[in-house]
């Protein structure tokens, strides 16, 4: 048993440092080469980031509602232990700060630190990444089979993702302000 928990620990650890070595990797090649249209390359790489980690935002909620009807110590309620950990660290962690990081390299490119939409965006994105924080909690919880709280009450978190998301590319692509 302890065997095995140091071996995922290994492992996990592994993959982590591989993905920091690549990020960093590409990054520096696009530090030092300076491509032209390093701006829209940035840009496009932000966007898919945000693709990831919104898909992962919508989804994991969706998933506690499930879980919340499947008796704990159920094999059921095992396999979502193991999909909602799976998501969050391999999909909605990494794709997190990819986003972040691209977007203030964007920033810092582009100029736009004084943009009043950008700062509407930022908090925004903000409150999305603090919802993130709670995401991370609650996966804990029902991974130690403590959730007390409702379908419901995530079927209702469920939408917020999404009204923020709205408001976040509506501000990223009209700058109304
Ligand atoms: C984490 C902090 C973030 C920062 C600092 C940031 C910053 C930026 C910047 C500076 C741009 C370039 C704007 C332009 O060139 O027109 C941009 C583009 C964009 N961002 Fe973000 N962003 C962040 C997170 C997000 C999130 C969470 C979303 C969506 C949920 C998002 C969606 C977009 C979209 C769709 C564009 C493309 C806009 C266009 O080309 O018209 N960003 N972001």
């Amino acid at each position: 048993m302890t065997e095995r928990l140091v071996l995922q620990f290994v492992r996990r650890y592994l993959r982590a440092e591989i993905a920091i070595a690549v990020t960093l990797a590409i990054a520096g090649v696009l530090v030092f080469a300076k491509p032209s249209g390093l701006y829209l390359w940035l840009k496009a790489f932000h966007v898919i980031a945000v693709i990831a980690w919104m898909a992962g935002m919508l989804y994991l909620p969706r998933l506690f509602v499930y879980h919340c009807d499947a008796e704990p110590g159920s094999r059921q309620s095992e396999t979502f232990k193991v999909m909602e950990r799976r998501l969050l660290t391999v999909i909605i962690n990494p794709a997190m700060v990819a986003t972040w990081a691209l977007g203030l390299w964007l920033v810092w490119e582009g100029g736009w630190h004084q943009a009043h939409w950008l700062q509407a965006k930022f908090l925004l994105v903000i409150v999305l990444s603090g919802l993130h924080g709670f995401y991370v909690r609650w996966v804990r919880d029902f991974g130690n089979d403590r959730n007390r709280r409702s379908a419901k009450f995530y079927r209702i978190i469920n939408e917020v993702p999404t009204v923020l998301m709205i408001g976040i590319v509506l501000l990223a692509v009209l700058k109304p302000f």
